[in-house]
Order: C-alpha cells, then structure tokens, then sequence
C-alpha cells in the first residue's frame, strides 16, 4: 500500500507536470500548436459557452456548468423568449463566460451586459461587500449628445468598470437602427440614422476597449423589433439593408474593430442571423475586414452546425445539447473540423488580450464617485429642450420654491430593463437633484405624491421576473382648489411625464405608452392654467427612453425638457439645466412624429405572425413569446428623417432639433474645391450670438444628384459639436467627404455608386433648419466600393418610391 502511495505521489510529482509542460500553452505556442492539442471534446465545449442560470425557476434547478469542462446538468431548454444572462460562475450576475482549458493554459472569459453599464450582480451569497455600479445615460441620450469625445469618456468609465470587476467582454453597445418609435429597446440603441450610430458606436467601442477589455457590439442585423424576436423573419432589400442596417455596423467596424460582434436572434431573407455565412463571413469579413470572433446572442439560432460553419464563432451562453450536436456532426463528416478550428483561433486570438489571460488583479473597487460624475455631466449634454416660450428656462433667480408634479418626479426612470438594466446603487431624484441645486421642494405637493406612490406599489403583485417593465401607475387627478393653492406657494412648476420598456416585447402606440393618457394630459393642461392665472410658468420634464407623442399636448406648458433615461444622477443633471448650470445642447437622434401613422414602418410592425400562437408559446408571458412571423421592410432606405424630409410629412420635431439657451449664427461656409476628387474638406464658422456660453451642434447632408437610383432629400454625412463657446466667441468646424459619402448601394452591381453631377452640401442646425448651403461637382461616376452579392431577398421587395 505504502509502495503504491510512493509511487502515485512519484507520479504526480515527476510525470504529471511533464505531460502539462509538454501540452502547448496558450500565448507561448502558436495558435495552431494548442488548437491540435485539444480534443474533439474540448473543441467543442470552447465554442459552446458554459451555460447560465435561467432567469425565473429557482436558482435549485438552475445548476450550470462548471467552467473547467466537467457537464453540469443541461439549463432547462431556453430556445424561445426573453433570456437575459446570468452566471454566478466567476463573476456573479454576469451573462456567461466561455471554457477554460487549463492544461492548455486557456483561462474562462466573463462577458457580461451592458450598453449603459455594467450589469453584474450587486451583492453576493456570503459576502458583506457590495458591487454596485453606475448606470450611466442609455443610448438614445448618448447619442442626443453628437458628441464623439465625450461618449468615448462614458466608455472609458464603463470600461474600468468592467476590468474591475473582472469581467472580460461588455455586451453592448447596442447598435441596431431605431426603425421604429415602438421597439422596446430603442432606449439601449442610438438612432434613426446609420452614419451617427456608428460614429457614436465607434466612440464607445473605442472608449471601453482603451481599458483593455473588450466590446460585443450588437445585434448584428437588422433587429428592429422586440415581437417574436426569435422567430421574425425580416425581409428587407440588399440596398436597405447596405445603406440603413448595415452601415452603422460597419462603420463602428472600420473606426474601432470592435473585438467582438453578437449575432441578433431575427432571420434575415429567411436565414437566421447567426446561421448566415453571408452575413457573418462574407459581408462581416471579407467585405469589411472584421478579425475579432462572432458571438451568438443567447441561445440564438437553432442549428449549431450551420452557425459553426456560418462563422457564428461562439455559441453563448452554451448549452449540453449544442456540443452533442457538435461532436456527432464532426463524427459523421458533416461539420469539417478546419471550421471548429477556424472559429477556436477567432476565440483565443481574443482572449490573448483578455485581462483574464493575463492575469490582471482586478480591485473589485472602480471609483464609482468619479463615474458618477461623469454619468452626470453627460447626461445633461444629450438632454433636448424641445420648448421654450419666453426663455421660461433656465429659471430665473426669482424662483426659488418649486411645485414638482407627476408620479415619475418622485420615481425617476434612470435606464430601461432587462439585460439593459444596471444594478446602480442608487437614483438621484428630482427632487433631491432640485434641492442639491439650491431650490426649495414644495413639500405639500410631495407628500400627496409619496404617500400614493407607497399605497399604490405596496398594493401591487410581485414583479414575476426583473426585466419586466414595471407598470405604469395611473397619475392622480389633482383638483383645480388644490392646484390653486400650490400656486400661490411656489414661483414655477415641473410636470414629468415617464415611460418605460425593455427587451422581449414592444411597445404599444396607445394610451400610456407612445400617447399619454387623458389623465396625464389633464395634468398639464391644469397645472398649466393654475400657474398662468398667477403669471407664472410650467415645465413638462420627459422622463423618456424613446418617442413618445407631443401634438396634442405641446402647446399648452412653457417648456418642455426631454430629459430622456439619464442614468443614476438624473436628479442633479435635469436640475443642472432648469437652474442653467448648464446650457442644454442635446439634438434628437430620431425624429418625433406627428401622429404614429406618419411612421413609414407603422403600418407594418412589428410584423406579421403566420401561425397563432400556442399556449406553450404564449406561456401566461406574451412578452417572450415567439411564434414564426415575418415583417417586411417596405420603408426601404426611406427610415427616419429619409422618410419625412423626401416624402414631405411634417414632423412634430424633426431629427437634429433641439434648442439651447443662447443662440448660434452660421457663417462662410467653405468648401476647399468645387470638384470633387476623392476628397473635400468643408468649413463653416459658429459664433454665439447669444448671452450665455453654450455649445452647438452642426449637422452636414448631402443631396446626391439625381441618378438610375431614387435619392433621399437628404442624408447626414458629418457632424461635430463646438467647444463651449463664450457670447461673441467663433469657432470654426471642419468636416471631410469622402467618396463613400457620395455614393448609394446598388444591388444590381453589388457596388456603391456616386453619381456624377452636382452635390449639395447642407450645413443645418437640424434636417430641417438648413443654415448654409454649397455645391460641388462630380465630373465622372464613382465606383466606391464593390461588395459581396449577399443576403439577397427571395423575391424583390416592394417599397415605397419618391415621385
Ligand atoms: C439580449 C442581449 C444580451 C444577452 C445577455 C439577450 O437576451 O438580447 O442583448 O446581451 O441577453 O444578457
């Protein structure tokens, strides 16, 4: 016994590490080296993710797999309905990490959410410390901001926290095109418009990725829709697609080379995201030169083999029934194992730069003081003063007492749910951020308010799973005598009207949702009166992710402040720009329509569903259901102000409006040729013109000449913001076209074309407000760009034409 024990620890002393040393190590040997070390078994659990616990069951049947290779249990089949990441392996509250091979020297990577923050879990089982962090402002304000420096700050931020907290890959920015004012992610997305989501996209990436960690930017493509994300098939032209879906992507590609990209649930042409070599293989890398890996969304597409082979890298969150999958298809030919290998070399080639990989002690202590202060100056940058009769705001020295009405002014919205969520230690109020900025709360008026709050949500069912949205609770009707009576105390008043959506469903265009409800406008319209008896003024604060309606209602406040989801310091950045501490400089991303019909998508989303649902599918969760539907694009390149601005519809407001407390005049516009040759650089010169310092925001669209292909009115193919310009001060902006610019995609070649003929340069303060126009001239068409013959509809898609 005792010669068997000797000979067993001999073993493990002398022969043991000889067999480790032999086996190639990651980051020592070449790729391929540990790629032909590793068994079928590990090749295949490496691109399958390592599971996560379910959202909903308890946690008791939610075991997962360890990430070192041994099977835990399969998670309960997930492959329908909203499945919002979270492990505890590692870092609890992550979304998933990937396989560790140890032997090999390949360490497990942490991804985890999101485009606003980081989303982990705050506590943890058995331990006092907490993990907290900071919700920054969602997408839709960042990109308000058209601010390329700044939105990189925020990346920055959100990227120390993620290597801080251990986690290798962020899952965001979120990147997909705001098609439509109802889908329930628009919050955690950019724009209408392709060409500022992937400058934005761009900004971000390369803000996170500074601190040595990576980005996922998503959902690649063309997922404009919450409603059977799953199983919708959208149809849309190759030109819409180039032109409005992909763009952005591939701009955020060729400016930041993101280190991954995650494949969206959706079909596109009939062929899921993730499965689609067209998409991921030959537009993702051989047409844009993509080298990071391609991640599926989780538990995204339904043939593991075809997702292998499509260049859809890494399956996550992973699960048992994928790798059999795998290794059956590898034993009987019908998966190559060159592809495993391909996809395994895309996965380690990132996790080279993993912190994870190289060890880096992370603190578990980002400074979360010094973010906030950052969530809270860029917030107030992307907020949109839509209104502002008479200068109502900032408020003038003589008001001090403040009537702050409206459920949300004491429940601020800081982000959307789901995996767009941040667990944030704490929301600044309204009122708190008022009271910090020297105003006195009426306080008769709040305690009406927190008093029915607390009765209202303490009478409420349990939420059944954190990414639902919290309803909405109706607004008090508040009588006239009252009204009155809070008037003849305070100088000014502040109504927020609130909203707010998550992934797994949609929006509705009703009543309290895109419309606000009768009770909702009855509050405007009679606080709005009490306080005009008394000469004094009322302000309507949007408490917003997305559009909401305003014609009916925008007339009767003094002003009004989009305010949009501005992360944990809400409070204080609102109050920064009623007080003027700062002077708003947000422009909108997306156009507000008039009525909800004029959305050119409107009469179609969020599609079609072609079979009922069943109970199984409905599931007492309409949200996450996911039944074969399709939807198609008939919109075409004609998204947003493409749409309203060529097909004349007048908007409530238009895309690139937003007012500021000063003003701005535009001047000398110069361009430095009147022929185009493969470069143009234009300037323009903006003074302020007002009495307080201020920013603004100039926007330059093209009009192409007319050509074989219809042309939008305009497109936006430039933007910056000046510095905070001083009263009187000039700065000078300058932007460069390129080729690129001038062109359109035509399917018909698979090419971008550029006409020749005349160009107009448009220098706007909006798509509207068009302060200084040039021309140029093209002498001979322009073939830009030859691209792959890919992801061609079935049938030729009938969309909507100018006349
Ligand atoms: C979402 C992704 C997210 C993932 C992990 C999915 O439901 O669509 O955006 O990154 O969950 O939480």
């Amino acid at each position: 016994m005792k010669r068997i024990f000797g000979s067993l620890i001999l073993f493990i002393l002398l022969i043991a590490p000889a067999i480790s040393q032999n086996a190639p190590q990651l980051g020592k040997d070449p790729l391929s080296k540990v790629i032909a070390a590793m068994t079928l078994e590990e090749k295949v659990s490496f691109v399958v993710g390592t599971g996560m616990r379910m959202p909903g069951p308890p946690p008791s049947t939610q075991k997962q797999n360890p990430p070192d290779g041994q099977q835990g249990p399969p998670p309960p089949a997930a492959q329908q309905g909203p499945v919002v990441g979270t492990t505890e392996v590692l870092v609890d509250g992550a979304a998933g990490t990937t396989f560790a091979i140890p032997r090999l020297g390949i360490p497990a990577m942490v991804v985890a959410d999101g485009p606003a923050g980081l989303r982990i879990s705050p506590t943890r089982k058995n331990d006092n410390a907490t993990y907290y962090c900071t919700a920054f402002p969602v997408g839709s304000l960042l990109a308000s901001t058209w601010d390329r420096d700044l939105v990189n700050s925020v990346g920055k931020a959100i990227g120390n926290e993620v290597l801080e907290y251990g986690v290798d890959v962020l899952l965001g920015p979120g990147m997909n095109i705001q098609r439509n004012p109802l889908c329930g992610r628009n919050f955690e997305y950019y724009s209408e418009d392709p060409f500022l989501t992937g400058n934005i996209a761009a900004s971000m990436v390369n803000g996170v990725e500074s601190q040595g960690v990576g980005t996922s930017i998503k959902h690649f493509a063309a997922n404009n829709a919450e409603t059977n994300r799953n199983s919708l098939n959208t149809i849309v032209s190759e030109r819409a697609l180039r032109e409005i879906y992909l763009e952005g992507f591939r701009i955020a590609v060729s400016q930041s080379q993101p280190w991954t990209v995650m494949s969206s649930y959706n079909l596109i042409n009939g062929t899921m995201a993730s499965e689609s070599p067209d998409l991921l293989t030959m537009i993702l890398r051989n047409d844009w030169g993509f080298k990071g890996l391609v991640m599926s969304d989780w538990f995204g597409g339904r043939n593991p083999v075809a997702q292998m082979t499509a260049g859809n890298d890494l399956l996550m969150p992973g699960n048992p029934d994928q790798k059999k999958t795998l290794i059956n298809a590898v034993k009987e030919g019908k998966l190559d194992v060159k592809l495993l290998d391909r996809n395994i070399e895309k996965i380690l080639t990132i996790m080279l730069q993993s912190p994870r990989f190289k060890g880096y002690k992370y603190s578990n202590k980002p400074d979360l003081k010094a973010h906030a202060a950052v969530t809270r100056q860029s917030a107030s940058e992307g907020m949109v003063l839509l209104k502002n009769a008479d200068n109502t705001l900032p408020f003038a020295p003589a008001v001090k007492n403040i009537a702050v009405f409206g459920n949300i002014s004491y429940d601020l919205i800081s982000g959307g749910t789901g995996s767009g969520d941040v667990n944030e230690a704490y929301t600044v109020s309204l009122v708190e951020g008022l009271t910090n900025d020297g105003y006195k709360v009426n306080e008769d008026i709040k305690s009406l308010y927190t008093h029915y709050l607390d009765l209202t949500k303490a009478g409420r069912p349990k939420q059944r799973s954190f990414f639902m949205t919290p309803p909405q609770i109706a607004e008090l009707i508040l009588n006239q005598d009252l009204i009155n009576g809070i008037v003849e105390q305070t100088d000014a008043a502040i109504i927020t009207i609130g909203r707010n959506a998550g992934e797994g469903r949609d929006r509705s265009k009703e009543e309290g949702d895109f419309q606000l409800t009768e009770q909702e406008k009855q509050l405007i319209r009679e606080v709005t009166i009490g306080y005009h008896a008394k000469g004094k003024k009322a302000v309507v604060v949007l408490n917003v992710g997305g559009v909401v309606e305003t014609v009916s209602w925008k007339d009767i406040p003094d002003a009004i402040l989009l305010a949009w989801q501005a992360g944990q310091e809400a409070g204080n950045s609102i109050a920064d720009i009623l007080s003027g501490k700062v002077n708003p400089s947000g422009k909108l991303a997306i156009t507000f329509p008039a009525v909800y019909d004029n959305v050119p998508s409107s009469a179609t989303f969020p599609g079609k569903e072609l079979e009922k649902p069943t109970n199984q599918q409905a599931g007492g969760m309409v949200f996450g259901r996911s039944v074969p539907a399709e939807i198609t694009y008939e919109d075409g390149i004609y998204v947003g102000y493409r749409y309203y601005e060529t097909f004349n519809v007048k908007p409530s407001y238009e895309f690139g409006y937003g007012l500021s407390y000063s003003t701005f005049d535009y001047s000398n516009l110069r361009l430095s040729s009147a022929k185009f040759n493969g470069k143009l650089t234009v300037s323009v010169d903006i003074k302020n013109s007002g009495n307080k310092a201020g920013k603004e925001i100039v926007q330059l669209y093209l009009t192409a000449p007319k050509g074989k292909l219809d042309k939008p009115a305009e497109e936006l193919k430039g933007f910056a913001k000046t510095k905070l310009l001083q009263p009187g001060e000039v700065q000078t902006l300058t932007f460069t076209i390129e080729s690129h610019n001038l062109a359109s995609f035509d399917p018909s070649v698979s090419s971008w074309i550029a006409d020749a003929g005349n160009y107009d340069v448009k220098i706007g303060a909006s798509s509207k407000n068009i302060k200084l126009t040039g021309t140029f001239n093209l002498a001979k068409a322009l073939t830009v760009g030859k691209e792959s013959v890919a992801l061609v509809p079935k049938e030729k898609v009938n969309e909507i034409k100018p006349k």
